[in-house]
């Protein structure tokens, strides 16, 4: 039996204009897991006939079904294969697969990501031929692609090396320092959100005025390089504005919402030096800076303002 767990993530800076070129800043939170378990043989299901069968089973998305049965596209499905397809492997044996995730589905914190981290690592060690992180991130982003048409790749990445990230869509990976720890509060707005949509709207707005919203990308991304300046050195209380001048422009966007505007004024009324959404946006989760001590007052006011539920999370 080989098990293999991978973290949520957090966006602290840039999304969106990560798509289009600019960098991007992202976090593992431990504190929600995504985790896969093969084990040999088709048990506890009931056979259907003498060919080898590999069952999957989330029981968090109500899915119990013969990973044959699934179509290509499903991600579960598109994730086994592509290890099967790494490793060479034509006619894998028995075997049960089961998938257990604690990070909220379609709100920012990587759940489809973490999911597809969790079985590629889970499957291959099953098979005794490890990955290097690299393919499993390069497996792991053929899948979002199914989840997300266009994605950046911030997702995998992040979730494969669970490092803080600095990441520029088609470079190497680059982790950035956390010069002195620093505290979030996550909120969510129980609002699910594909990041699709959101993704698809800022095209059709880019496409139908580039200058004025390539303009908006380079204010994110100089934003974003500086939130790393200061991460590294350890100033991590200048980020409060950084992220409030980050929301503002994700307003611009229109990928907030009355919900995510909701929580991030609360949060600030309550003490945070910054808050933003975070992620695809239009709903899902946003992020507040807090000094340590005020964490769980501030996670008290989101939830007064609405927040489904909320995680205190040390960054570093
Ligand atoms: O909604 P999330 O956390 O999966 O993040 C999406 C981030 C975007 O920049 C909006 C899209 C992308 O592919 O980077």
């Amino acid at each position: 039996m080989t098990t293999s767990s991978a973290p949520g993530k957090i966006i602290l800076f840039g999304e969106h204009a990560v798509v289009y070129g600019r960098p991007a800043l992202a976090v593992p939170v431990t504190e929600v897991q995504a985790t896969a378990t093969v084990r040999a043989g088709a048990e506890p299901f009931d056979r259907l006939g003498a060919t080898p069968e590999i069952w999957i089973e989330a029981p968090d998305i109500g899915l119990r079904s013969e990973l044959s049965r699934l179509p290509a596209t499903h991600p579960l499905a598109a994730a086994a294969r592509g290890v099967f397809a790494a490793l060479g492997v034509d006619s894998p044996p028995d075997c049960h697969i089961s998938i257990r995730s604690t990070i909220p589905v379609a709100s920012g914190l990587g759940s489809g990501a973490a999911v597809s981290v969790a079985l590629i690592r889970a499957l291959a060690g099953f098979f005794h031929s490890p990955l290097t992180d690299e393919q499993v991130s390069a497996i792991a982003y053929d899948v979002e692609k199914l989840h997300h048409g266009t994605p950046s790749g911030i997702d995998n990445t992040v979730i494969t090396y669970a490092k803080p990230v600095y990441f520029v869509k088609g470079q190497p990976i680059e982790t950035f320092r956390v010069g002195a720890p620093f505290t979030l509060v996550i909120g969510d707005t129980g609002v699910p959100a594909p990041t699709k949509e959101s993704v698809g709207d800022v095209r059709r707005l880019w496409e139908a005025d580039k200058p004025r919203w390539e303009t908006v990308f380079d204010q994110i991304g100089e934003v974003a390089r500086r939130a790393r300046e200061r991460i590294e050195s350890g100033e991590w209380r200048a980020l409060g504005a950084l992220m409030n001048d980050n929301h503002a422009l994700l307003q611009q966007l229109t990928v907030s919402s009355p919900e995510l505007d909701r929580l991030v004024e609360a949060g600030l009324r309550s003490g945070a030096l910054g808050a933003k959404m975070s992620g695809g946006g239009r709903g899902g989760n946003m992020i507040a800076l807090v000094e340590k001590e005020n964490a769980p007052a501030v996670a008290e006011a989101l939830k007064s303002a609405g927040a489904r539920r909320t995680i205190i999370t040390q960054v570093g």
